[in-house]
């Protein structure tokens, strides 16, 4: 596929295009093949905020892909951070909020298939080693690169942010680059709108290396392989689920929720009777079938077609109804959702053991970030109790 044409689709998706989405996606997937070369050298980290329940956007812009990654065995160490510092960034009068979802997004984890004996699973906040390295990073950022970033600046609009920007929401993305740079984080499998902050995260390591010398790891992005995983819309068709638009669907609802949701998607509002012809772009239900069927679905549920294509031509001619697709669509996520949705069940019968899997994770994460910043303070001179040069030469000096 050519430039153009990857970049046509992508924008029929209703994405934000940008040359520099393309390079990111093009050095991501240069990223995968690597990972495949050499199975066993990589680090993964990545992490949500503890805001609310998990979605299906979620899970297809980010939580499946670490769960096969993590299968792969191509990675030597996964962490997994439920972001909570970062929640608290504009949510400071809401901790309640933040402590309550610890507890879901780690359930959400595991449901999905998280596996603690491979995944490092960890609270920011436990790891005070991460803030101590933002207040470092920060003296190599400036604010106008801040301000510049496209995350940070619709999540300002977002938020009604304008003519208040708390300073450590302003800051969060030198914190990511702490909870990235502590980990020594090779790959990032992250949604795109993450992206601004890999790129502030390369920016600070590039930095750092070059004013103190060869000491950070300089990470890469990878982002969701199919072009619908991107940006799932909410179940209204609005650009982005989210929880106050009330659009999404979680991966710990019921059957009969989801299925109440599915049936009343957003889908081509001029494909009034069966017969007439019907429109893709835009059409929720479509949209999610690109994110979630296969082949098997077809064989399976729906075997008049052979695949996503032939229903798509159909669907287009006229004579196939929202609800046929629906109901299908409604059968595709249910078989993706009901064992997590069994597994979560289990993990709830057992909340002290998933206290303990934070608590332990917590631990082996403080230690590794300890270590990290231990060579960050060697590297700036800053260790001055661990370098015994610093007393001799002190010594030295005051001696001559
Ligand atoms: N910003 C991410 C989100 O909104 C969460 C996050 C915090 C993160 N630190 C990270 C993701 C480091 C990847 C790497 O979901």
């Amino acid at each position: 596929m050519t430039d153009d044409t990857q970049e046509q689709q992508i924008t029929a998706a209703g994405n934000e295009m940008s040359a520099s989405f393309l390079a990111a996606k093009k050095r991501s997937d240069a990223t995968l093949a690597k990972l495949e070369e050499n199975p066993g050298k990589f680090t993964m980290l990545t992490g949500d905020r503890p805001t609310g329940k998990l979605h299906v956007g979620h899970y297809v812009g980010s939580l499946r892909r670490r769960v096969e990654l993590q299968n792969s065995g191509e990675f030597d160490k996964i962490y997994i951070m439920i972001a909570d510092a970062q929640a608290l960034t504009d949510n400071a009068e809401h901790p309640e909020k933040v402590r309550q979802n610890i507890m879901n997004v780690a359930l959400d984890y595991l449901a999905c298939g998280i596996d603690p004996e491979k995944s490092t699973i960890f609270i920011q906040s436990m790891v005070p080693e991460l803030t101590e390295l933002t207040f470092y990073y920060m003296n190599l950022v400036t604010v106008s690169r801040l301000q510049r970033n496209p995350t940070v600046k619709s999540e300002i609009q977002m938020r009604n942010f304008e003519a208040s920007i708390p300073v450590g929401f302003f800051t969060y993305p030198i914190s990511q680059a702490s909870d990235i740079t502590a980990f020594k984080a090779t790959t990032v499998p992250v949604g795109e709108d993450q992206l601004p902050m890999l790129e502030q995260t390369k920016e600070i390591v590039h930095k750092f290396n070059a004013v103190y010398g060869e000491t950070l790891v300089d990470p890469e992005i990878l982002l969701p392989s199919n072009k619908a995983c991107l940006r799932l819309p909410g179940i209204d068709g609005k650009a982005k689920m989210s929880k106050s638009l009330g659009n999404c669907i979680y991966l710990s609802e019921s059957e009969a929720d989801v299925k109440k949701k599915v049936m009343s998607m957003f889908t081509d509002p001029d494909h009034i009777r069966i017969e007439d012809p019907g429109k893709l772009e835009g059409n929720t239900v479509f949209t999610y079938l690109d994110a979630f069927s296969n082949e098997g679905h077809f064989a399976e549920y729906l075997p008049e077609y052979a695949n996503l294509d032939e229903l798509k031509d159909h669907y287009k001619r006229g004579g196939l109804g929202d609800v046929k697709v629906k109901k299908f669509l409604n059968n595709v996520l249910q078989e993706e959702l009901s064992p997590i949705r069994a597994r979560r069940a289990e993990y709830e019968k057992n909340i002290e053991g998933v206290y303990e899997i934070l608590k332990k994770g917590s631990e082996v994460a403080a230690e590794t970030a300890a270590q990290t910043l231990s060579e960050v303070k060697a590297a700036m001179k800053i260790n001055y109790f661990d370098d015994p040069a610093f007393l001799e030469e002190q010594i030295q000096k005051f001696n001559e």
